[in-house]
């Protein structure tokens, strides 16, 4: 079977509710410039390093798993002639080591599920990451406390409120200095692109023998986010600064 995200994120150039506007606010925050070198955990397709090597000339070092992205990112990063920033290293993120404050700033938007939750990934990202330098996280949190009955998250959903969230980044010894919360727009926009892209490629592969479950996965995903979603769960970056 195709892996379900290759296909629905396939053309996503951002892989989450966010928007180019906002990754370079996030750069700004992150006081990025041509000295800077970052750190992308879980990079993707590259969409993030993309918009902030272009808008700040800094040096990024991408760690991604899955190869359909893995290819992606390659191409994307050889259309933009950014070779010279962007190094692209396929692995998985949780086993890649880097020589210690080596990074001024290290990122993992979507993805803190790769060490089980925020604060095992702040504390494996701290390190990375020189005194006075930043950590971010893009990560979802509960608008709504508590749950309204009848919604049941689903496994690996256990996030806390926003308030909650930020704490997370205290105890792990970063002082949170920057929130760039998603809107509305944000995530009509990331979550209709998976119908779209759900939609062309059942077009384009109408006998696939896996068709029936694309479909299937596809619009139970809708269904949940117009239900309950759209309402109920956010999403922010988070920055923290290393003390
Ligand atoms: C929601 S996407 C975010 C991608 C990117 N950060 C962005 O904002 O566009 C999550 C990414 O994590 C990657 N991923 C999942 N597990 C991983 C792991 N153990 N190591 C590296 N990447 C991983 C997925 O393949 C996917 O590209």
């Amino acid at each position: 079977m195709p892996w379900y995200f290759a296909v629905i994120e396939r053309e996503h150039e951002l892989q989450n509710p966010t928007s180019p506007e906002k990754i370079r606010l996030l750069g700004e925050c992150l006081r990025l410039g041509p000295q800077s070198h970052v750190l992308d955990m879980a990079s993707g397709r590259g969409g993030p390093a993309l918009v902030l090597a272009t808008a700040f000339g800094c040096r990024i070092t991408c760690v991604e798993r899955a190869e359909e992205f893995h290819t992606a990112a390659r191409r994307r990063v050889s259309d933009a002639g950014l070779e010279a920033l962007i190094e692209l290293v396929r692995a998985d993120a949780s086993e890649f080591s880097f020589e210690p404050e080596r990074y001024d700033a290290a990122l993992c938007l979507g993805a803190s599920f790769v060490w089980d939750g925020l604060s095992a990934t702040l504390a494996a990202l701290a390190p990375a990451v020189r005194p006075g330098g930043f950590v971010a996280v893009g990560e979802p949190y509960w608008r709504v406390w508590p749950l309204p009955e009848g919604f049941e998250p689903d496994p690996g959903e256990e996030f806390g409120t926003l308030p909650e969230t930020i704490k997370c980044f205290e105890q792990d010894g970063l002082a949170p200095v920057t929130i760039i919360d998603s809107s509305l727009d944000d995530w009509d926009r990331y979550e209709s692109l998976h119908w779209l892209a759900a939609e062309q490629w059942l077009h384009d592969h109408p006998h696939d023998p896996d068709a029936q479950e694309i479909s299937a996965r596809s619009e139970r995903h809708r269904q949940r986010y117009l239900r309950w979603e759209r309402d109920l769960l956010g999403w922010a970056i988070i920055a923290g600064c290393k003390r």
